[in-house]
């Protein structure tokens, strides 16, 4: 039987392991790579996935009172902010893609975390120049940058709102005072990180009570979160750039373990950006998402127009040579984000999407073997070619995916984050955690003298992987989907959209199939799959294998004539829901 298992970092006791295996396992799933999954749910009008049932609720509520997508995202997101605290919420950023129905026009919105402007390119190395170790950096102040998602949220409705602001806060309101669950994934959370979690008193007595890691189905109340939220109702998204709660996060930082350097001049300076969707062909549609600062959607579309030029449909899901062409389009395409991807407002990027460019990069594909090596190619420039050194960010997973579409047929994809699990580790006093996104810069400035495009820099924002994505053919969305995943969200995303465009998966069995990643050359495969089984195949390929727990949360909804068909990754919490 093919199971799903979490990673076996967040297995913290034998008891929450099993338990947590038999929550995620899929029901009858077969063996080979195509999942006996769940049914997917259908709807005719609407429907939202989620990372968690409440949060899910909470968006179908305004959902079926007519509300916008735009309008349930910002419910769906102050409910996760409180139930899923340690993936997403108002200390963190989030980018967003939106189909407006009524215009027929895509677009997406940036509220990425954006370095202080004290920070320097030095920031992450120690006095000796060296690089710090990855959790001397994340846990405190130094890794806080000025959050987005509280400005996003508003912006959006801004937009596309339909509903009442003041309204789309009750239901979140509601849980923070009156309590909710603890849920399975959280407590197993806390309990893996109880260590860091007891770094700050503030945050220890909020997830550790008592000293004593919080449980699966205790009850949990936030008031200050609460009050936060109906600060934010009533005097929108300033509420927490100005203020009290303002002043909270940046003492908060500046008093953290490791002090930071943000300060009430950067969250008054914060500023959402409206950027162009970046597309991508394939199979006649347009694989649309979010630009940089993410690498996300020119990754994926890198991955899939090389892909494009081969037949996968053929060769099936089963297929080692399927696995070949993906693997080794996705280590292609990762060299290139190495090199050039960076915040485009810092760093000038040749065009990665130029089509004869990726014709010829797709040709590296023809042979029979993996790629012994992997280098970055040579895009064309607009403008004089910079000379970059490859960077190495270790943005791990955390994070969280919303989709929605609504009874107007708006479309909404975002990826919400506070980075790692539990992002920095520092508690504000609104009742939110702070995110640790700077730690996804390079800790390097400089390779043999040559600079890293993602390097810090005062007021730039650091690369992500967050791939929300829609894909639209002929105008119109016929795919929403996006994941979590740290920066194999490329990877669990482009695989999704082939095995529905090219395998004929329905959502909720493409975002259950077993996953196969390949970033840098290493094979990942995932434990406790049928994916594992692939691995002789794979090996007599070139490729080193690595079994191991592949913790995406992918969630899709497909537009179709006959109405929305869902799915929700049943590796983590969360459900589809529609009417
Ligand atoms: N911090 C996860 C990402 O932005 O990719």
């Amino acid at each position: 039987m093919l199971r799903v298992l979490l990673a076996t970092t967040l297995l913290a006791t034998p008891a929450l392991a099993q338990e947590a295996a038999d929550a995620v396992a899929p029901e009858g799933a077969t063996a080979g790579l195509t999942p006996e999954a769940a049914a997917p749910v259908t709807s005719q009008d609407w429907m939202v996935a989620a990372a968690n049932p409440l949060a899910a609720e909470a968006g179908a509520r305004v959902l079926r009172e007519g509300g916008s997508a735009a309008d349930a995202m910002v419910a769906v997101q102050a409910v996760l902010g409180l139930v899923e605290p340690q993936s997403s919420g108002l200390g963190g950023g989030a980018f967003l893609v939106y189909y407006d129905a009524a215009t027929g026009t895509l677009t997406t919105l940036d509220g990425r975390e954006t370095a202080p402007m004290a920070a320097t390119p030095k920031l992450f190395l120690t006095e000796d120049g060296e690089r710090m170790g990855f959790w001397d950096a994340v846990v405190g102040g130094l890794s806080v940058g000025t959050p987005g998602t509280p400005m996003l949220m508003e912006e959006a409705h801004r937009r596309w709102g339909t509903a009442s602001w003041s309204g789309l806060f009750d239901d979140a309101i509601g849980l923070a005072e009156d309590g909710f669950p603890t849920s399975l994934r959280l407590a197993m959370a806390v309990t893996g990180d109880a260590e860091r979690l007891s770094v700050h008193p503030e945050t220890a007595a909020y997830f550790l009570p008592g000293g004593t890691p919080l449980q699966k189905g205790e009850t949990l109340r936030n008031p200050a979160y609460a009050d936060t939220l109906r600060a934010m109702a009533e005097q929108g998204a300033d509420a927490l750039y100005e203020g009290e709660i303002a002043e909270g996060i940046v003492a908060a930082v500046r008093g953290a373990a490791q002090p930071g350097l943000l300060s009430l001049e950067d969250l008054a300076a914060y500023k959402v950006v409206e950027r162009e969707a970046v597309c991508a062909p394939y199979h006649g549609a347009e694989v649309c998402g979010m630009g940089p600062p993410s690498s996300g959607a020119l990754t994926v579309g890198q991955i899939l127009a090389m892909l494009d030029r081969y037949d996968l449909a053929a060769l099936g899901p089963d297929s080692p040579e399927a696995w070949r062409l993906i693997g080794d389009a996705s280590r292609l395409a990762f060299a290139d984000r190495g090199l050039y991807m960076a915040d485009s407002d810092f760093v000038p990027m040749p065009d990665l999407l130029d089509e004869a460019y990726l014709a010829g990069r797709a040709v590296l594909l023809s042979g029979d073997m993996a790629l012994e090596s992997v280098e970055p190619g040579t895009p064309p420039w607009d403008h004089a070619a910079l000379d970059l050194a490859p960077g190495l960010d270790l943005s791990l997973p955390s994070t969280s995916h919303i989709s929605i579409v609504d009874a107007d047929g708006n479309a909404l994809s975002m990826t919400t984050t506070i980075e790692n699990g539990f992002g920095s580790r520092v508690w504000a006093p609104g009742g939110f955690l702070l995110n640790n996104e700077l730690t996804d810069f390079s800790f390097a400035t400089h390779d043999d003298g040559r600079p890293v495009a993602n390097r810090v820099e005062p007021g730039k924002r650091p690369r992500s992987s967050m791939a929300p994505t829609i894909v639209m053919r002929d105008g119109a969305p016929v795919l929403v989907i996006g994941s979590p995943g740290g920066s194999r969200i490329i990877g669990y995303v482009a695989q999704a959209i082939v095995a529905h465009m090219d395998w004929g998966m329905d959502p909720q069995a493409a975002v259950s199939m077993p996953h196969l990643v390949n970033r840098f050359g290493t094979y990942d495969l995932e434990e406790g799959t049928a994916a594992a089984a692939l691995a002789p195949d794979l090996e007599a390929l070139g490729y080193e294998v690595n079994v191991r727990g592949l913790n995406s949360g992918l969630h899709a909804i497909a537009v179709t004539p006959d109405g929305l068909i869902g799915g929700a990754d049943p590796r983590r919490e969360g459900v589809a829901i529609g009417e």
